[in-house]
């Protein structure tokens, strides 16, 4: 299998580390030029990638086409490109829906997928939108598959792919409070890191338990976690988390 990635930034970095990190047989990665020194960095890493001349060739060199720029090239881009019968149109592209993706590419059907930079580590969830088999097992390799029949409903997990960065900055408020109360740098982010990671490994352990029970499972009446939560919901911290995610459910 010849696949291509069509724009060469964060996302496509990450899933060709994913790629070479598990079991695929691919035979060949074409990459897009740009971004220049990815695409460089890519193919002087790994033997089967090479950049295409252009967005042209990479499409005729390969039976799969991953859409990877942002939306605003996309919609510039893509209409002057000419795809093959019966390619494979894979978008991990946020802002363009199903039917404006067939428009431009001509074809009869396009996948929508929603990777996240930990498919370089062939972690996380990975949203497919509709079903697809053949993509569902490719990405299976990858990550955790979860398929949409709806593209409506794959606009509430592009919203709450929106909480990466809050995410860590949580982590980094708690790790620089340490270091304020004087544990050094390390000692801080080491710790920080450990504690999320737990707990996030033991709610997938902890399967069989709702978030809530989860929730419910971690505090002891008048405890130190009944009294965090208890405050930080007394400051609206989780109704501004839900006013957010409403904000950013817009931009879909
Ligand atoms: N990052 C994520 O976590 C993530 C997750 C899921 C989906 N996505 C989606 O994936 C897409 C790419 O995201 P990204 O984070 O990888 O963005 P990015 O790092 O900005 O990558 C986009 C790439 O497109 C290249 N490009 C610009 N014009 C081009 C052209 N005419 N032809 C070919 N390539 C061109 C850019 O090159 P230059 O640097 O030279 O301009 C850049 O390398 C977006 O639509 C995003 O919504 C991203």
């Amino acid at each position: 299998m010849k696949i291509g990635f069509l724009g060469t930034g964060h996302i496509t970095s990450s899933v060709i580390q994913g790629i070479f990190k598990s079991n695929l047989r691919i035979n060949k990665i074409y990459v897009s030029p740009r971004n220049k020194s990815i695409s460089k960095k890519l193919s002087k890493k790994f033997k089967k990638v090479s950049i295409a001349k252009n967005n042209q060739e990479l499409i005729d060199l390969t039976n799969w086409v991953f859409l990877a720029v942002t939306p605003k090239v996309a919609h510039k881009i893509l209409k002057t490109l000419v795809f093959k019968k019966n390619q494979k149109i894979i978008s991990f592209i946020s802002t363009i829906n199903i039917e404006k993706l067939k428009k431009y590419t001509r074809a009869k059907k396009v996948t929508r997928v929603i990777p996240l930079p930990f498919v370089g580590i062939k972690k996380g969830p990975i949203i497919i939108c509709p079903s697809d088999n053949i993509v569902k097992n490719f990405f299976n390799k990858l990550g955790k598959t979860i398929e949409i029949k709806n593209e409506k409903i794959s606009k509430n997990f592009w919203t709450t792919s929106s909480f990466m960065a809050p995410f860590y900055y949580f982590m980094e408020v708690m790790s620089n409070w340490l270091v304020a109360k004087g544990v050094k740098r390390k000692a801080a982010e080491d710790y920080t890191r450990e504690l999320f990671l737990a707990l996030s490994q033991d709610s997938i352990y902890k399967k069989k338990l709702s978030l809530k029970q989860l929730v419910s499972e971690s505090q002891t009446p008048g405890g130190i976690n009944a009294q965090a939560l208890k405050e930080l919901k007394k400051k609206k911290f989780y109704k501004n988390q839900q006013k957010v995610l409403n904000s950013i459910f817009k931009r879909f």
